[in-house]
């Protein structure tokens, strides 16, 4: 990739801001990662994960969806949707209305997920969502019915066929016996025979991420990649397929579910790590996984706050040199007070008092700008990826030129009050010959997984079981 002059000169101008935001500690220095660098590191991992030989080792797993199609605006029918991914479950009867373009949720239904189970075993987990689903179902008088089901899981999993994924490993605070290895339409179907009360029709397997692009893709058919920055972080973006080396064929593009979330994990990223990266890696129920998202993702940029404030505080560069039994405890900064304290220095005041901080107005200005920086940081190394995937579709379209839609959702990107600025901003630098227009998701992994089913069976011909979207032919290696 060609660094750009115009890059290079606000680069210059933006250290110059970067350095102002320094936060020095006797023995700490946080630093503005540089973009630049980090976007063509992912460059080649991006190359690595697509390639056949390389793929196995490669720390950005780059899978094949085999959706092979975005909407196209005739799509329509009666759906089930359901969405794990987070601390939630969610089931949907959702329809989509050809006439009018727009994807209907019926109804919904959202379970929780204790704990507990987020770390028991599989059959417990899938016994739970059956549960669920058969509970909605009755309640929307559905038991009779076998719809088709779109089943957004949001996990890295190699997917054979598109009712057929195998779960590669868990991420964000999951670690349920049983299921890493194992196909997860087959966990349900199991779950759901144990029942033995209804059934479902054909499922789809979907990623958040592909769930979002699609979503986006009804209103906005140039959409061709999908973003979340949430609890997890991810995209998934159109490849050509004859770049896609594990999945045969020459012609036309298939969606990639990059995983972004792992890069770094094969050490890329070590020389901008710092302490308090590697504490919330170490103190995560995965180590060693998934290094980019504990970066940027909502489950993670609280902790690093709280570290850094514990440490600022020890240093007696903050509170008076005095902690709080709050402030030591694990998980008690949540992300969403990032959100909250950039928002106003009186919200800073608020949280800082029921944290149990001993604060002066000082202290809650250094606070909000631990909580800038952080925050800064986890944008500007989204946009770092974005730019190296729009770069690259560019590239491999050989257009001078491109525009698209990237479809995006997630929680840090919706809530922050300036991560989604600072992120196109960003953006726009790294990637000056590529015009994105940034699409919020409305609800991609409920809507976005009925209409990937509902994509599916557009395309689906009489004994060519699915095969023009999602073409079953997997080089196994
Ligand atoms: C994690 C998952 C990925 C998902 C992302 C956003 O990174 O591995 O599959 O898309 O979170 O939810």
């Amino acid at each position: 990739m060609q660094k750009p002059q115009q890059y290079r000169h606000k680069e210059i101008k933006k250290n110059s801001k970067r350095n102002k935001k320094r936060i020095k500690t006797p023995k700490t220095t946080i630093k503005m990662p540089n973009d630049y660098k980090v976007s063509v590191r992912l460059k080649k991992d991006l190359i690595r994960g697509l390639g056949k030989h390389s793929h196995h080792r490669a720390a950005v797993k780059m899978l094949p969806t085999f959706v092979r199609a975005t909407p196209d605006g005739t799509e329509k029918g009666d759906y089930l949707a359901l969405d794990l991914g987070g601390t939630n479950f969610r089931v949907l009867y959702v329809r989509v209305v050809e006439e009018q373009q727009k994807v209907v949720k019926m109804d919904s239904k959202i379970c929780s997920i204790p704990q507990e189970m987020m770390l028991g075993t599989g059959e417990q987990l899938f016994d739970h969502i059956a549960q669920c689903l058969g509970e909605f179902l009755e309640s929307q008088d559905l038991k009779g019915q076998t719809l088709p089901l779109g089943f957004t899981f949001s996990f890295p999993c190699e997917q054979k066929e598109i009712d057929k994924s195998i779960l590669i490993r868990w991420t964000k605070g999951f670690s349920c016996s049983g299921v890493e290895g194992q196909d997860v339409v087959k966990l349900l179907k199991e779950a759901i025979h144990r029942r033995g009360d209804y059934d479902i029709g054909s499922v789809a397997m979907v990623n958040d991420t592909v769930g979002t692009m699609m979503s986006c893709g009804y209103r906005d058919q140039s959409c061709e990649i999908g973003m979340i920055i949430g609890t997890g972080t991810n995209a998934c973006y159109m490849e050509e397929i004859k770049n896609v080396k594990r999945v045969e064929g020459e012609d036309g593009r298939m969606c990639i579910n990059t995983e972004w979330g792992g890069f770094g994990d094969d050490g890329s990223l070590k020389d901008i790590l710092t302490e308090f990266d590697e504490v919330v890696d170490q103190t995560s129920i995965n180590p060693g996984v998934h290094t980019f998202e504990k970066m940027i993702s909502g489950m993670y940029l609280g902790e690093i706050v709280r570290l850094l404030l514990v440490k600022m505080a020890e240093d007696k560069l903050l509170f008076k040199g005095e902690t709080s039994e709050a402030l030591l405890t694990p998980g008690q900064f949540e992300t969403k007070y990032i959100s909250e304290i950039e928002d106003g220095l009186e919200n800073a005041q608020k949280i800082l008092t029921a944290l149990g901080l001993n604060w002066d107005p000082v202290d809650a200005c250094v606070v909000r700008l631990v909580c800038d920086t952080i925050s800064s940081r986890s944008a500007r190394l989204c946009a770092a990826a974005l730019a190296t995937i729009s770069n690259r579709i560019r590239v491999n379209r050989g257009l001078d030129h491109l525009k698209t839609t990237v479809g995006v959702d997630g929680t840090v990107y919706r809530k922050h009050p300036n991560f989604s600025e600072e992120l196109q901003a960003a953006v726009r630098l790294l990637a000056p010959k590529c015009d994105i227009t940034f699409l919020v998701s409305e609800d991609g992994s409920g809507k976005g997984a009925a209409m990937v089913t509902a994509v599916a069976q557009r395309i689906w011909l009489p004994g060519c079981m699915l095969s023009f979207i999602f073409l079953p032919i997997f080089v196994y290696i």
